[in-house]
């Protein structure tokens, strides 16, 4: 008998097609979120399930689904899956990587420029038939090219950033991670390890892109962002959750920082009223890796690490459980 897949969010037709010629599948097609209760009861008799970073796969649901044995997400951040709850059952889990890494460095350098050159600030006020004149100090910014670019996380997506930055803008990079990067990897980046305090120092513009887990919830809150330049802007392409957004909406309202871009949000969709009331933030709902060819790509991952474990492969992109 074939082995049995819920796909849980509505994905590309073709990608359920493919699935289709390996597996029995029922997919969501349709625009909705499941719920816990109606993923868990769909999940029922099926042993492999497709996500995205949205479907929460947690102990519970893992508890309740006894004959599931591989959990493939289209994303690459895996915070929404208790990966030691699919261990303990010996559940496979995989991400997707790489595929994602070159658009969503793209879009984190869009985010910063669109930040610190105020792009959303001054289009809204054209369309809100404000402009009437040209002054000298009509929206002026900050530059990007020759300023300090600090990166918080330097996994792929961060090394991407800090090449875009130093060979295209010529700036100065400084990055903060839990361990530094091997002098082979980081010289051609011309990127420099400096403590966490420096980074928030003396960073221009800071974009932040570690994964989220409880040891990097809030890792830039109220005392982070005063450490930081009045003229600094904050980028988060990461995961809500990582910045403080109350912290954050505050020291924009109080001129503390100049100015951010946010893709990501703490209990998105949802976005705080507070951000969304101050003028100097862009906003962006949770778009980095959305051009069709990465999305495509991603899906794609997904399905090939579905076929490979629900064939007794090894997966393609597995992550590793947590170390107990
Ligand atoms: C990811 O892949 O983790 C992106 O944030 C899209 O969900």
């Amino acid at each position: 008998m074939r082995p049995s897949v819920l796909v849980a969010r509505q994905v590309f037709p073709a990608i359920v097609t493919r699935l289709r010629e390996h597996f029995e599948v029922e997919a969501n097609n349709e625009p909705v979120d499941w719920s816990h209760a109606e993923l868990m009861h769909r999940l029922q008799g099926k042993q492999g399930v497709f996500v995205a970073a949205t479907e929460k796969i947690d102990a519970a649901l893992v508890a309740g689904c006894p004959e599931l044995r591989a959990v493939c997400s289209m994303a690459v951040g895996y915070n929404n899956i208790d990966v030691a709850a699919c261990a303990a059952r010996g559940i496979v889990v995989t991400n997707a990587p790489d595929v994602l890494t070159e658009t969503t460095a793209d879009f984190g350098f869009a985010l910063m420029m669109a930040t610190a050159r105020r792009i959303a600030e001054s289009e809204h006020f054209l369309r809100a038939g404000r402009w009437k004149r040209w002054s000298v100090d009509f929206f002026c910014g900050a530059d990007v090219h020759g300023a300090t670019l600090g990166i918080l996380g330097m996994g792929r997506i961060g090394q991407a950033i800090a090449r875009r930055g130093a060979l295209g803008f010529g700036m100065r990079v400084i990055y903060h991670n839990r361990s530094r990067l091997a002098p082979d990897v980081e010289a051609p980046l011309s990127a420099c390890w400096v403590d966490k305090d420096v980074l928030l120092a003396q960073a221009d513009h800071l974009i932040v892109v570690v994964p989220y887990s409880a040891a990097s919830h809030h890792a830039i809150g109220s005392r982070e962002l005063a450490l930081m330049k009045p003229t600094a802007t904050l980028i988060n392409i990461a995961r809500g959750g990582v910045v403080d957004d109350a912290a954050l909406a505050q020291a924009l309202a109080e001129r503390r920082i100049a100015a951010a871009g946010l893709d990501v949000f703490e209990g998105e969709p949802s976005v705080h009223p507070a951000l969304l009331a101050v003028p100097n933030v862009v906003l962006t709902p949770h778009i980095a890796s959305a051009t069709e060819a990465t999305r495509r790509a991603m899906a794609q991952l997904a399905v090939d690490n579905l076929i490979a474990v629900l064939g007794g492969r090894a997966p393609l992109t597995p992550v590793a459980a947590p170390a107990s």
